[in-house]
């Protein structure tokens, strides 16, 4: 009896060397030590031995359960530490990988162009003027020259709301009639910043909703002159400083005589392309002379006051400059086309 229990155990030691993951040493465990392990069951047997050599026998069998015990604990902490080792060898970090690169929020191209514009405009000493975006009948057009049923009135489609005369403004410039109410009779120099709204069809060349940013000087004696060297010192400045400008007559209710400004094109330089119509010219803002009636209903008397307006529209200078074909990408929250700002 004693014999075979020193052979299971030489068996069970160099079997334990031999055990070289703890998945083969957990086996072990339960064929040596564990409830039917050879081990274990002999410990069981001491009341068969001969009672002379019992005693003897009982001290020696725990002696090597108790080795078995120890050696195994050892093993365990070694295999631990070797496969711990080579999980960790395996997943590594690898240093000359390249970095991931990490997603900064950046600012939308319109707001972007609007800054850009704020900060011009602000140089030249005009101040920031808001007005709301839900507007009066009364404000969009009676005190902007545009009476109810002029044909005007068709250069606007119009959002209205289901209050009779409350519609969504069609442009900033009700802001110069507040502004006007607000500083009369004081000299006004403000820009006037805001989202407008039009009963459109959307395509890429017009949306629902856009900004503009008006502009309007009240004072004595200001002239033409002043606003043709006000706003190509803004073009200068917005598009480079040799781009040529050029102003057109045209029409508009709230302004006389009015016009419009072009810049030579960004894109081309003047020498024609598709996105200047091949005339080398694009059109950048609607502009004039303050109306002696829109001075009026803003309570300045236009024999001694006059004052010069424009209004320029950001989405549609952001798409000259970057060569963007579609006005809809400014609202579409793509980040494809957003992160290339
Ligand atoms: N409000 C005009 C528009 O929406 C632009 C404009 C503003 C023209 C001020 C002249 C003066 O088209």
């Amino acid at each position: 009896m004693l014999a075979q229990a020193e052979q299971s155990y030489k068996e069970a030691l160099s079997q334990l060397e031999g055990a070289e993951s703890t998945a083969v040493l957990e086996a072990w465990y339960r064929d040596t030590l564990g409830r039917k392990g050879n081990i274990y069951l002999l410990t069981r047997q001491v009341g068969q031995v001969d009672p002379a050599e019992r005693p003897a026998f009982g001290k020696r069998i725990n002696e090597i359960k108790t080795a078995l015990e120890s050696a195994y604990e050892e093993r365990l902490a070694t295999l631990r530490t070797a496969e711990l080792e080579a999980e960790l060898a395996g997943s590594a970090i690898d240093v000359t990988l390249p970095g991931r690169r990490s997603w900064h929020g950046r600012l939308h191209p319109a707001t972007q162009t609007l800054r850009q514009i704020y900060r011009i405009w602000g140089d030249m000493g005009f101040q920031i003027y808001r007005s709301r975006d839900v507007e009066t009948d009364h404000y969009n057009f009676e005190l902007l020259n545009i009476p109810q049923h002029h044909p005007a009135r068709d250069m606007w489609d119009t959002f209205h709301t289901v209050t009779p005369g409350v519609i969504l403004r069609t442009h900033t410039s009700p802001g110069q009639i507040h502004a006007m109410h607000d500083y009369c009779p004081e000299p006004i120099r403000v820009i006037l910043p805001g989202m407008c709204y039009r009963y459109e069809q959307i395509t890429a060349r017009s949306e629902i909703q856009f900004h503009q940013v008006e502009g309007l000087a009240v004072g004595r004696n200001i002239t033409f002159t002043d606003l043709k060297g006000t706003l190509t010192a803004f073009a200068r400045r917005m598009f480079g400083a040799d781009r040529a400008v050029r102003f057109r007559a045209n029409y508009f209710p709230f302004t006389e005589p009015s016009a419009e400004m072009d810049v030579e094109c960004i894109l081309c330089n003047g020498s024609g392309c598709q996105v200047c119509k091949y005339s080398g010219w694009l059109e950048i803002l609607g502009c004039g002379m303050v109306h002696p009636n829109v001075l009026r209903n803003g309570g300045y008397d236009p024999a001694v006051y006059s004052g010069f307006a424009f209004g320029m529209g950001p989405e549609r200078i952001a798409m000259l400059k970057y060569g963007i074909d579609d006005i809809r990408y400014f609202w579409g929250n793509d980040l494809r086309f957003l992160a290339q700002f």
